[in-house]
């Protein structure tokens, strides 16, 4: 044997384990996804939720790969810059506006994609939630290529009991996949607004006395009050996107300004939040369907919410 084909006890070593991590990897099928990884679009999925119906869309439209970032993260951080092949946006709409945060949020965000889309969750009437957003987007030199709207539960408690709308079939699975399919395809739609729908939405906002510009963003304190029932779990304090809830010796403490998103009343584990009324009868006037019902999106956990809302982070 020529010395030439000799190797060292230790490069034998060294090629034996090469040999085995390449095997285990192509076996596991990293090197294909890899490759295939590699090919696919970078996606980030920018979402605002309440009750977790636009997390659990904007888990299904990010799919294995894409990037979910939750806005009122993204506002603590002060991080407006985003730069993806595709960007979406995944928000409920109130008063078929966008909540406060995601209002302001847009206004700041410079969204770098070669494709834009958003979709827009909602409970019974979206009137022209679309051409709203793409009126508040365009001004803020963010124009989205695509814009839907998704009906989900609707977790407005003033109108809805909770209960029912768990029961209604609202065909979610199936618009969902077809949103999906418009999205991966890149089509380039806005859904169409009829001119009833634009009636109806002005009809609202007269009734209503909500300013356009600033909508749901009310007092926290003018709207919930704290009963006798509270245990000191500290959920509210978690859920709140924007921290308005403190844990104190004397119990828990509210104050700030309200998106009304509701992850506090619906998440409290003992009904303890409930809606003050309002003096005067302005609106919305605190009362509710069914104190007794309240909702969480199915699919998403309330540690799912706690890590998308936390200000304490
Ligand atoms: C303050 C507020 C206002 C709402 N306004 C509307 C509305 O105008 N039309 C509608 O169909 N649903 C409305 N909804 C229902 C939500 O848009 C819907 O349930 C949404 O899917 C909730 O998403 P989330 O679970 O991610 O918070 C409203 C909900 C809240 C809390
Ligand atoms: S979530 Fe409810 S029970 Fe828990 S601290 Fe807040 S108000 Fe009290
Ligand atoms: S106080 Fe309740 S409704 Fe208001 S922003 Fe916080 S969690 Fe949402």
């Amino acid at each position: 044997m020529s010395t030439d084909n000799k190797i060292s006890r230790r490069d034998a070593l060294k090629r034996m384990s090469a040999a085995v991590i390449s095997g285990a990897v192509a076996s596991s099928g990293l090197l294909s996804l890899t490759s295939c990884e590699e090919k696919r679009n970078k996606r980030i999925i920018l979402y605002f939720t309440g009750t977790g119906n636009c997390l659990y869309v904007a888990r299904q439209l990010g799919g294995e790969n894409g990037e979910l970032l939750s806005i009122p993260q993204m506002v603590k951080r002060g991080k407006y810059d985003f730069e993806a092949d595709e960007i979406g946006i995944v928000y409920p709409i109130y008063g078929h506006m966008p909540p406060n945060m995601v209002r302001e949020f847009i206004k700041k965000a410079r969204l770098k994609a070669g494709y834009k889309f958003a979709v827009l969750t909602y409970g019974a009437r979206k009137c022209d939630a679309v051409e709203i957003w793409d009126r508040i987007s365009q001004n803020a030199g963010n124009k989205f290529d695509y814009i839907n709207t998704l009906i989900m539960v609707d977790n407005w408690l003033p109108n809805f009991d909770m209960n029912e709308q768990i029961k209604m079939d609202k065909h979610i699975p199936e618009n969902l996949q077809k949103i999906t399919t418009d999205i991966n395809g890149q089509r380039r739609w806005h859904e169409p607004v009829t001119e009833e729908e634009r009636q109806q939405h002005q009809g609202f906002m007269q009734r209503s006395g909500l300013d356009p510009e600033v909508v749901f963003l009310m007092k926290s304190d003018k709207c919930f009050t704290v009963t006798d029932a509270c245990i000191d779990c500290g959920i509210c304090t978690y859920v709140c996107p924007r921290s308005n809830y403190e844990l104190t010796s004397r119990g828990v403490k509210m104050s700030g300004d309200c998106e009304f998103c509701f992850a506090c009343i619906q998440n409290c584990p003992q009904k303890a939040i409930q809606f003050r009324k309002s003096e005067d009868g302005s609106f919305p006037d605190g009362t509710e369907k069914n104190p007794n019902a309240r909702y969480r999106n199915e699919h998403v956990s309330l540690m799912d919410l706690k890590l998308a809302n936390n200000q304490k982070l």
